[in-house]
């Protein structure tokens, strides 16, 4: 490729519609790759920004036999979730598509058919495992067992989420299924495989990993290392009944692999974007575009050598230019969990800190996982907001506005008299030199896709600006030389102008505050280095504060919120609930009405009607009942505290009403995988639906 390119296609990782999003996602793949996108827009360049809804693969299935629906409804349903969250975050995808959608299935089959008939492919009948309960081949996430690297109990038959290993689920010790629990059995069955190890020996790929000289050492390294191992052949298919079916003869009931798929979304997003015309090719087979894959560590492997295989053995396509891939981003000292709820969710963030998008962005890029893991504390949010964006970026822009208005009514000054005092002129060259270092610094660390250090030389900026006032004070000095002053403001008004176009990848929302307070909105990157921005005599508009301070009463219930749930789920209980319970019997004796919720906190809950099937006591737990229970789709093991209310032979066949969604968590050693809903002031009543005997198990109740 030509060392400029004409064009850039940016892709951030497809998430899986199986869940919202939290800010792991957004700091290790579509915060850097908006704001590198914001800074390649801002500069003039001609590209097309891509991402979209990974909507096959087993965390959907799974997801959706969890809340009793159909992954369709699973996929729909967080398809819409993502897509807003995205955009509440001012992500400015310029497309984001669905592998759901015709032209995307259309697209992955056509591609699958051309490695086809190129003949790449092995067809190969192997031994799969296969639950025959649940009467289903077991790939990938279907079946989990101890890692044989690690001894991780809970590895999956893809990957061990603790030592990072890439698994097959042959390699797994004592594999179980993840549907039923069974012990699978081998099973023969045909598929497609991707020759890894003979690609690996072309010309065309030994050309490709030169490349990887280029790239950041995290992913260089991951990716030497699988090259060294050796590459294995890996099957494009599956024996599946979600996904996009296998295109040729003798294929059914087969579907493509996830990881085939979803990358080729990238393609139809940007076809589907481009409405039907052949626009979308010059994005993908013209060597003058860049390519790049913006994505989190876990898959750097599918990125960076997989989809570039399937790419070449393909023909026509263009390889990636750069994958910047980030490393995991923690929160408070523990993993990031969907479900632990160990997460800060971003549409309960917008909730608890409304219109404060741009604060998360900016401690999220300050804490950037780039070249390792890294950690978000609610501490050091507030810290990071109140002594940076607050104290140096917000008190700059509003000091400098605020006296404007004071002493010009909002009208830039006419600079009368040059600054002579020598001190005075010291600060102001320190200042503009250090502003356009910074400047400079912040450009080079920008194409290079350094984004934090990029950020923090914005601030280095935003801070010069700041001490140029507290060196000359102004304020003070309007007493006794009013045209110093004017040439002071004047200076300082044209550093607001320059902060408010650098800010714009990072902070768009402050941008484009900023430019509506200096009434510019016109204001160009390319005048970045300008002397002057804004003119003498241009009419400012009213200075309003940029950040508001994170108090401490903030913070509180955040840290609350996150004691409170690593407490339910190191004890496996609700642990504050007999407390309150007793508490509340000596004050009054009914229980105080929660505070409020909304319909989605509600909506977040899911009810069910189960039907008693087996109910025994648990040994050495006089409270505690095991029961089996059905909910029509599945049924489940729920442990309950009822035991000295019910004998368990007057609760089987019994109807009950269930949290079908409530993580699961161990008691007693025992999995209990929900909730029974209980009433009366002692919760020692089961709320049964019994009256109504023809509602069937699974029934939602709302
Ligand atoms: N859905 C995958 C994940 O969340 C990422 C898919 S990226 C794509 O890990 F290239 F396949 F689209
Ligand atoms: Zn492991």
């Amino acid at each position: 490729m030509s060392k400029t390119p004409k064009r850039y296609l940016i892709t951030a990782a497809l998430p899986y519609a199986n869940g919202p999003v939290h800010i792991g996602h957004l700091a290790g793949c579509y915060l850097p790759a908006d704001i590198y996108v914001r800074y390649l827009k801002a500069t003039g360049k001609d590209v097309v920004f891509i991402c979209g809804s990974d909507e096959h693969g087993v965390p959907i299935t799974i997801k959706a036999k969890k809340e009793g629906v159909t992954p369709q409804q699973v996929v729909d349903k967080y398809d819409g979730i993502m897509k807003n969250a995205f955009k509440d975050f001012g992500i400015d995808f310029t497309y984001y598509g669905r592998t759901s959608s015709k032209t995307h299935h259309e697209t992955a089959q056509a591609f699958f058919k051309t490695l086809y008939d190129n003949r790449v492919f092995k067809e190969e009948i192997t031994q799969q495992y296969f639950d025959t309960e649940a009467n289903q081949f077991l790939a990938d996430r279907y079946i989990t067992g101890i890692c044989p690297r690690c001894g991780n109990p809970n590895a999956y038959g893809d990957q061990c989420e603790k030592c990072g290993t890439s698994l097959s689920p042959t390699d797994l010790i004592n594999p179980k299924s993840a549907l039923s629990g069974a012990v699978p059995v081998l099973k023969e069955t045909k598929n497609w495989f991707l020759p890894m190890g003979d690609i690996q020996q072309s010309d065309a790929f030994q050309a490709y990993i030169k490349r990887f000289d280029g790239w950041k050492s995290n992913i260089k390294g991951q990716c030497q290392s699988w090259l060294n191992d050796g590459l294995q052949s890996r099957a494009m298919t599956r024996d599946l009944d979600w996904g996009v079916p296998v295109p040729i003869d003798g294929a059914d009931g087969k579907v493509l692999y996830v990881w085939f798929d979803a990358p080729i979304g990238y393609i139809s997003a940007t076809k589907e974007y481009f409405k039907g015309s052949n626009e979308w090719e010059k994005y993908w087979m013209d060597e003058d575009t860049a390519l790049i894959h913006f994505i989190g560590k876990d898959n750097i492997v599918f990125h960076a050598i997989i989809f570039p295989m399937m790419l070449m053995t393909h023909g026509n396509y263009i390889l990636p230019t750069n994958v910047p891939a980030n490393e995991f981003l923690n929160l408070e000292g523990d993993k990031i969990s969907t479900s632990r709820n160990w997460a800060v969710w971003l549409h309960e963030y917008l909730i608890d800190f409304p219109n404060r998008q741009d604060e998360l962005r900016y401690v999220l890029t300050s804490i950037a996982p780039e070249t390792k893991d890294s950690e978000f504390t609610w501490k050091d949010f507030q810290t990071r907001v109140n002594s940076e964006l607050v104290s140096i970026f917000g008190n700059f822009v509003n000091r400098v506005l605020v006296l404007c208005d004071k002493y010009y009514g909002g009208l830039v000054p006419q600079v009368n008299t040059p600054i002579n005092d020598e001190k005075l002129v010291a600060s102001r060259k320190l200042c503009f030199e250090s502003i356009t270092n910074s400047l400079q610094a912040m450009v080079e660390d920008l194409d290079a896709v350094k984004l934090r250090d990029a950020q923090a030389e914005f601030i280095n900026a935003a801070r010069a600006g700041n001490k140029y006032l507290a060196d000359t004070e102004p304020w003070k000095l309007v007493k006794t030389d009013e045209e110093v002053v004017k040439a002071i403001l004047f200076d300082a008004l044209q550093i607001c102008a320059k902060l408010s176009i650098a800010a714009e990848p990072f902070l768009p929302n402050t941008a484009a505050k900023l430019k509506a307070m200096l009434n510019a909105h016109n204001l160009q990157w390319n005048s970045l280095f300008n002397e002057t921005l804004i003119n003498s005599g241009h009419q400012l508009n009213k200075a309003e504060i940029l950040y508001k301070q994170v108090e401490d009463t903030e913070i509180q219930p955040q840290l609350d919120r996150l004691h409170r749930i690593k407490t339910e789920n190191e004890t496996g209980t609700k642990q504050n609930e007999p407390n309150q319970a007793s508490e509340n019997r000596e004050t009054a004796n009914h229980h105080p009405v929660k505070p409020d919720i909304t319909y989605d906190d509600f909506d977040k809950i899911d009810l069910r009607v189960g039907k008693v099937l087996e109910a025994e006591r648990v040994p050495k737990a006089d409270k505690l009942l095991k029961l089996t229970v059905d909910l029509g789709f599945e049924k489940r093991t729920i442990l309950s505290g009822i035991a000295e209310y019910y004998q368990p032979e007057e609760l089987v066949g019994k109807l009950v009403t269930v949290v079908a969604n409530l993580a699961p968590r161990k008691i007693r050693g025992i999995e209990s995988q929900g909730m029974l809903l209980m009433a009366g002031n002692d919760f020692g009543k089961l709320y049964s639906v019994s009256a109504e005997k023809d509602i069937e198990p699974g029934s939602v109740v709302k």
